[in-house]
């Protein structure tokens, strides 16, 4: 074995690694989202506190590492930049959901009208789609690549 592919291999072994982590939250996430208008707003704004600390210290890192060194190396090996363009814009589709949620967070100061708790439940699946088809297409389209197992 190569020493490259043996790097390839271990950046794989991280990022999956790293994704099993993260899917356990995204379930975390998917939990929360089931319980907005069933619970009060400061129980929901500690439970969404919870989920939005962890795209922080979590997801945000993760992100942050992609795009300074994996993506970069994908484009180097692959000769084009477009899975990472595509990546990147979807990381910011990420971000700007989680700064939307940061902003409801900000709002549980009062109990939620039934329509506020529908829209709000509705941006938390949103959040949690977002993450899991991203994280999809890292998986079996970008990783792939890395290994040229891809067509
Ligand atoms: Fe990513
Ligand atoms: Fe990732």
């Amino acid at each position: 074995m190569s020493e490259m592919s043996s790097v390839m291999d271990a950046e794989r072994v991280f990022i999956e690694h790293e994704h099993r982590e993260m899917a356990e939250r995204i379930d975390r996430l998917h939990d929360v989202a089931a319980v907005v208008g069933t619970v009060s707003s400061a129980e929901l704004s500690f439970a969404l506190g919870g989920v939005l600390d962890w795209v922080k210290a979590t997801w945000e890192p993760h992100a942050a590492w992609e795009e300074a060194w994996l993506y970069p190396r994908l484009d180097a090996l692959t000769c084009t930049s477009l899975p990472s363009r595509l990546m990147r814009y979807e990381h910011g589709q990420i971000w700007d959901a989680t700064h939307r949620l940061r902003n409801d967070q900000a709002t549980l100061r009062h109990e939620l009208r039934h329509e506020e708790a529908v829209e709000l439940r509705g941006r938390m699946y949103a959040l949690e789609t977002l993450i899991r088809a991203h994280l999809d297409r890292e998986e079996h389209l970008l990783l792939p690549m890395l290994d040229g197992t891809t067509a």
